[in-house]
């Protein structure tokens, strides 16, 4: 199998302050996996700087083969083969829905404009947009604007997905609909590296979990194992903390 991503002993932080401590991640073609671990354990900056949002002090990172460290990338190409998902959507608010998602395809691959539009649209139904695709980003839910986003970040075809809590940010009832897209994506077969603390979610669509805390991976499996059978303290610790706050959630269901 072809690496899509590989991770080489990556040190980063900020200042003076180390953030990411020596971690080696590997993906592979069609692979999808979940970080979690506590706030500030570095999940987002590990993200950030696959894609040098964040530069790393120290280490390797191969994107689909490419050198993403090197002096002599072209990081503009490399972050068009990334789709990039964060927390809060990042649309742009004085764009319809239809031309935040065109837009990429027309900037940045020059596509022409019927055939930017003929994607758009097909992107747009796969997540379930396509008839609010003329309504602006603040007419919508938030879960609405966050699968605009994902369509945006699909909409170029990328080799490699990266969700940074792409729920965390919404209502529970909001998130099962983003969930569901993303299961649904996940069944395409592109690779994806999600930052989640969704636990049924993570389950259903990880091939590999990987715990995190403190700038290290502290523990790593298959959902089977790393959900029930933690073989770490910290992680079952982690684990049975968000356990009991879904738990207050379902009481009420
Ligand atoms: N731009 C920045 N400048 C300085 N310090 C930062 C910056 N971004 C993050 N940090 C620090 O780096 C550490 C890791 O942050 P990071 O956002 O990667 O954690 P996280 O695991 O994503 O946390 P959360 O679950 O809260 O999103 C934290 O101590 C944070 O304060
Ligand atoms: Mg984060």
């Amino acid at each position: 199998m072809k690496d899509v991503l590989l991770v080489k002993d990556l040190y980063v932080g900020y200042g003076d302050q180390e953030v990411i401590r020596g971690i080696s991640l590997r993906i592979t073609e069609g692979e999808r996996v979940v970080i979690m671990g506590p706030s500030g354990s570095g999940k987002s900056t590990l993200l950030k700087s696959i894609v040098r949002l964040v530069e790393p002090w120290k280490g390797e990172v191969y994107i689909n083969g490419v050198n993403v460290l090197s002096d002599e990338v072209d990081i503009r190409k490399i972050r068009q083969m990334v789709g990039f998902v964060f927390q809060s959507y990042n649309l742009f608010p004085h764009m319809t829905v239809l031309r935040n998602v065109m837009l990429p395809l027309e900037v940045v691959k020059g596509l022409p404009k019927d055939e930017a539009l003929k994607k758009a649209i097909g992107v747009l139904r796969l997540v379930g947009m396509e008839e609010y695709k003329d309504r602006y980003p603040l007419q919508l839910s938030g879960g609405q604007q966050q699968r605009v986003a994902i369509a945006r970040a699909l909409v170029m075809d990328p080799i490699l997905l990266l969700l940074d809590e792409p729920t965390s940010a919404l209502d529970p009832e909001l998130r099962e609909e983003v969930l569901d897209v993303l299961r649904n994506i996940a069944g395409r077969g592109i690779s994806m590296l999600i930052v989640t603390h969704e636990l049924d979610f993570a389950e259903d669509v990880a091939d590999r979990i990987v715990f995190m805390d403190n700038g290290f991976v502290i523990e790593e499996g298959p959902p089977q194992e790393l959900l029930y059978k933690p073989k770490i303290d910290r992680t079952r610790r982690f684990l049975r903390t968000i356990a009991r706050r879904l738990y207050a959630v379902n009481r009420y269901r």
